[in-house]
């Protein structure tokens, strides 16, 4: 299938399902996963300058400044991996990433394929946040209300007791990552419209059904 080669955006607020989507996504279509926000936890993480230096957004809910971004996602997409097809997960989220992010690819002769939009109203956006737990190991992710771990406090995947709330996730910057979403990612819902790459999908059901429509609507885009 077509799906093995696509490059392809997803879109929407935090809590929208993004990362839980992108994991379904790239198994069932074998593209690469990149995600700007595991990326940047994990330069946190590893102390690295780039990490340093977005440590003190991400704590508040804002962007880190797109220059950064950028180059760092420019990095990735160059691996080996991601030659084939890949789902950006967390990028672009402003209008200079989107344009950065048209050129390489325009230098590389590519292009996205299809751009997936998240729809979650706000109120289930917080709901959401305030409940999820990941696993500071592996980085599983579960919700205390909506997808719990089979064993109160312990990961399904490794047995580690260590699921940890992200510390972005304390509902006032909560409120502001959805403010910033709302002013400074927004207006990419226009954009891709603009360029006949948007598809909207009802990001508010169960998760299973979601994934189903997702690739429902991949396979539209690649035929
Ligand atoms: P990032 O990590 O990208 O965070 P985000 O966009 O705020 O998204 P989240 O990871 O919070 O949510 P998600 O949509 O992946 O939802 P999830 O699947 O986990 O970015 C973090 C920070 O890094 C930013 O604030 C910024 O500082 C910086 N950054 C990253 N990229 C950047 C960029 N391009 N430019 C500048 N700065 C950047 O699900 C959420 C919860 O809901 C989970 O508990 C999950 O189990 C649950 N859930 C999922 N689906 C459902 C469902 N259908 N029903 C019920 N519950 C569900």
């Amino acid at each position: 299938s077509r799906l093995d080669s696509m490059r392809l955006i997803l879109l929407g607020p935090p809590g929208a399902g993004k990362g839980t989507q992108a994991k379904n996504l790239v198994d069932h279509c074998g593209i690469a996963h990149i995600s700007t926000g595991d990326l940047l936890r994990k330069a946190v993480a590893d102390g690295t300058p780039l990490g340093q230096a977005a440590h003190r957004f991400m704590k508040a809910g804002e962007l880190v400044p797109d220059d950064l971004i950028i180059q760092m996602v420019e990095d990735r997409i160059a691996e080996a991996d991601c030659a084939e097809g890949f789902l950006l997960d967390g990028f672009p989220r402003t209008v200079p990433q989107a344009d950065a992010l048209g050129e390489m690819l325009k230098r590389k002769g590519l292009k996205i394929d299809v751009v997936l939009l998240l729809v979650v109203d706000d109120d289930d956006l917080v709901r959401r946040l305030s409940g999820r737990r990941s696993c500071s190991q592996r980085g599983a992710v579960y919700n205390l209300v909506f997808s719990p771990p089979k064993r109160d406090g312990i990961c399904d995947a490794c047995g580690s007791e260590a699921l940890i709330q992200r510390e972005d996730d304390k509902e006032s910057t909560v409120r502001n990552r959805l403010k910033v979403y709302h002013n400074q990612t927004g207006p990419l819902i226009d954009y891709y419209k603009a360029l006949g790459l948007l598809k909207a999908v009802d990001g508010g059901g169960k998760i299973e059904t979601i994934t189903a429509q997702l690739i429902e609507a991949m396979n539209s885009a690649a035929a």
